[in-house]
């Protein structure tokens, strides 16, 4: 693999989950450092592969509703991730073109790729917000230049809230986002769990956390469900993401990722 050579403030010392995640996705904007950690985990737990890409066809689905079926047409993406195929903003715009989306991450190496997230319709707009999801505030001022935050808005947390630990911290920023929008708008988010393989999963979370830029911790799917306080939860509920809706007959195999859709009332 031909290595990429990293910018300014790319530190490759230290494994960063933007870019092992981008590993696991099949990706090629990672560096030795994460792939020793990604093949770490994945010789612990090879079924990590399978929940990334189930993590990531979640995304997709999740966005096709709210755009395709739910009228949603703008759309906070916080702990947007390396780009890949089939970003936000193209799911939202293939179904709507007048979708405006604005993506948020705190990684530089997200930050220096952003470009590749500003492809948008020439009806819609995409914009991109290098910030931090505990500031809150922050967030919703950048997104109020894209967006008219008095009209619905979808936030999605794709994998992101399982890096604030704290259960009060990662709820009081939902509170405080869902906060700023009208009735009408949408909350949607999975997080990691030990449901499915228990002390494995719980084993992998030590290992990410000795090595990774940003603590991880895994939630039951009861906090997972208390992020949806006060919202309208719609059908599966908080359910495995491949038990989200899914577009392939069979029952599929759960994977230790559980998320959902919100609706605020
Ligand atoms: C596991 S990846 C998920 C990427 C994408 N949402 C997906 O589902 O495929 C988590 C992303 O959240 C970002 N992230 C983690 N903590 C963050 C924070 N406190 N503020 C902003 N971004 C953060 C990481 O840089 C990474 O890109």
């Amino acid at each position: 693999m031909s290595e990429q050579r990293p910018g300014p403030g790319i530190d490759t010392s230290v494994s960063h989950v933007a870019r092992i995640w981008n590993y696991w996705l099949g990706g090629k904007d990672n560096y030795p450092v994460d792939r020793e950690v990604g093949d770490q985990i994945l010789g612990m737990l090879p079924d990590v592969a399978r929940l990334a890409r189930a993590s990531r066809l979640f995304l997709n689905r999740v966005v096709w509703h709210l755009a395709a079926e739910a009228g949603i047409r703008q759309f906070i993406d916080i702990g947007t991730g390396l780009p890949t195929v089939d970003n936000t903003h193209e799911v939202a715009q293939r179904a709507a073109p007048e979708s405006r989306i604005v993506y948020v991450d705190n990684d530089p190496l997200v930050l220096e790729h952003a470009k590749s997230l500003l492809t948008s319709t020439p009806e819609g707009r995409t914009a991109y917000i290098h910030a931090d999801l505990r500031e809150p505030d922050g967030i919703l001022e950048g997104a109020a230049e894209t967006l008219d935050l008095s009209r619905p808005v979808a936030f999605t947390l794709m994998g992101i809230l399982e890096f604030i630990p704290d259960d009060d911290e990662a709820y009081a920023i939902v509170r405080r986002l869902l906060s700023a929008v009208p009735s009408g708008s949408y909350f949607a988010m999975y997080d990691g769990t030990n449901v499915v393989h228990g002390a494995a999963s719980d084993r992998i979370v030590e290992v990410w956390n000795a090595a990774g830029n940003a603590e991880l911790v895994l939630r039951t799917p009861e906090q997972i469900a208390g992020f949806f306080e006060g919202l309208e939860i719609e059908e599966p509920g908080i359910v495995p993401v491949t038990h989200w809706r899914p577009d392939t007959p069979g029952e599929p195999e759960p994977v230790d990722a559980y998320g959902g859709v919100g609706r605020k009332p």
